[in-house]
């Protein structure tokens, strides 16, 4: 097993302002192994005044930032990817024992993330106003920053949360101010020692911390022109308040509980299955992105089911950094009760309990919240189908009306994402056209291709991320126009 100093990490991080790490006095928090409860590192618990100092920073190095050419910040951000790379071993391991989620998939964050950098320097170039003759001169649409952007992110994958945050913001021209999450700072606190030896100080700044602390603050400073965040809907709605407060826009990226709808015309069962179980695993079910309501078709379900429980029962239940790991704890004793209590109250609405649904000990890691994957059959109604878990937790539901079956799919206050598997094109199609998600994957779930629009309808959220798209998010457009002479104004100002 990894110890902690093998890592690198310092004992205390300070606010990144201005790419030094500023003790704050007296005030930390703890960093925890998620999966042995103890302390690994101590973090500044930003408030108010350290807030003020990084939105001051970024709004310092703002216009140099902005003059930069887009193929400039670009370099920088592939800097930035190439260095994560080459770290991407101990990052990945900083957040396993962070978050407490198996080294395979915080692997793969970073890689993701890496990949969010690269992008975004490719897009930055490729950014484009536009323009056009008008008569005796010519119109300019440009594109130009806002400023200084607030970030707030959550704690279910760091790296990738930051990755699509920082990277659109920067290369578009603005400067930011992150906080991340309070259960998951570590890696994003690590990343704070490449930014320091690649980008201008305040460009970036990263200030932990709570989020009715740091969090509020950031979202009321008068120096914040632009404000993005990542979580849940009930904080999206006070973010999104907050901008109201001061006419500034807000893209939002909230919860899920995503619709997996399995036809009867599938020709591999076992492979649907793999994704039905992936779609619930994936993060521990700390996913926004998560297939939670899967939906069977009648004629296969009971062979569908037994195939779906007997691979749940063979889940590997373990640590975060052993190999054979395929399930291991949630981030927190918060989080792991707030699951349990949604198991709770899954039986005692009279949902089926299929398999899983009890908290297993691990030895050596007794304090964290490994919690089985669970399936239930269940009624689009209930609770556990209505609400976000963000933990192993999955309801079924058995259809045979096609109309109904889409109603019920429908039928959440949620539209992040959605599955379906299919053999027919046409039915693949129509069933796509008809699902009110941000995202729709046919025949593979997760499918986060680079570039595809990633945002959610209703309460999911407000706007797209992870594509060309995003850059117009953080900027705005001003109109230049143009004429080679000094015209006569529109009406006469003299009689
Ligand atoms: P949260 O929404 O409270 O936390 C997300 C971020 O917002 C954190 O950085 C937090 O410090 C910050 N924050 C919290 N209150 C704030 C405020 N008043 N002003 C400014 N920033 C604030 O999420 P939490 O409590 O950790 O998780 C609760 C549930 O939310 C989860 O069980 C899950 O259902 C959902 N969630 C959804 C996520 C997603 O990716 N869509 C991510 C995390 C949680
Ligand atoms: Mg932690």
């Amino acid at each position: 097993m990894t110890s902690t100093n093998e890592l690198s990490l310092s004992e205390t991080y300070g606010a990144f302002i201005d790419n030094e790490f500023r003790p704050v006095a007296g005030q930390t928090f703890p960093a925890k192994h998620a999966g042995t409860g103890e302390t690994v590192a101590q973090l500044a618990r930003c408030g108010r005044t350290e807030i003020d100092a990084a939105v001051q920073a970024a709004a310092k190095a703002a216009p140099a930032w902005r003059a930069r050419s887009a193929e400039e910040r670009a370099e920088l951000l592939l800097k930035l990817a190439a260095v994560i790379e080459a770290d991407t071993d101990r990052l990945a391991r900083i957040d396993s024992i962070d978050i407490g989620r198996r080294l395979f998939e915080t692997t793969l964050d970073h890689r993701f993330a890496i990949s969010q950098y690269r992008y975004f320097a490719a897009a930055a170039i490729t950014h484009e106003g536009f323009g056009r003759a008008i008569p005796n001169g010519y119109l300019v649409a440009k594109r130009e920053p806002y400023g200084v952007c607030g970030l707030i992110i959550p704690w279910n994958v760091p790296a990738i949360m930051a990755a699509f945050k920082i990277a659109p913001a920067v290369a578009a021209g603005n400067t930011v101010v992150l906080k991340p999450d309070e259960n998951a700072s570590l890696s994003t606190m690590e990343l704070c020692k490449h930014i320091a030896r690649i980008f201008p100080p305040g460009v970036i700044n990263v200030v932990p911390g709570f989020g009715e602390e740091a969090g509020a603050a950031l979202t009321a400073h008068p120096g914040v022109a632009k404000l993005a965040f990542t979580g849940s809907s009930e904080v999206g709605r006070i973010i999104s308040q907050a901008g109201a407060e001061r006419l500034v826009p807000v893209s939002l990226e909230l919860g899920g509980k995503s619709p997996n709808i399995v036809f009867p015309d599938i020709e591999d069962i076992d492979a649907v299955v793999d994704n039905a179980m992936f779609a619930t695993m994936y993060c521990n079910g700390q996913s926004c992105l998560a297939g939670t309501r899967l939906f069977v078709h009648d004629a296969i379900y009971d062979d569908f089911m037994e195939r779906l429980v007997a691979g749940m029962r063979r889940v590997k239940v373990g640590p975060a950094l052993a190999t054979d790991t395929i399930m291991s704890s949630l981030v927190s004793a918060e989080q792991g009760e707030r699951v349990l209590k949604y198991i709770d109250i899954g039986i005692s609405e009279g949902a089926r309990l299929m398999v899983g649904g009890k908290r297993v000990s691990v030895e050596g890691n007794e304090a964290g919240y490994f919690i089985e994957p669970t399936v239930f059959e269940a009624t689009n109604s209930m609770r556990i189908a209505q609400e976000e878990i963000f933990g192993p937790v999955l309801s079924v539901m058995r259809w045979s009306d096609y109309d109904q079956m889409i109603a019920e799919a429908n039928g959440v206050r949620y539209g992040l994402a959605a599955g379906l598997y299919t053999s027919n094109l046409r039915n693949a199609w129509e069933t796509a056209d008809r699902l009110q998600a941000g995202s729709v994957w046919i025949n593979q779930y997760f499918n986060l291709a680079s570039g595809s629009p990633f945002g959610g309808f209703k309460e999911s959220g407000i706007g797209s991320e992870y594509c060309h798209e995003t850059l117009n998010m953080y900027t705005h457009l001003k109109a230049i126009t143009v004429q080679t002479k000094v015209m006569e104004p529109w009406f006469a100002p003299k009689p």
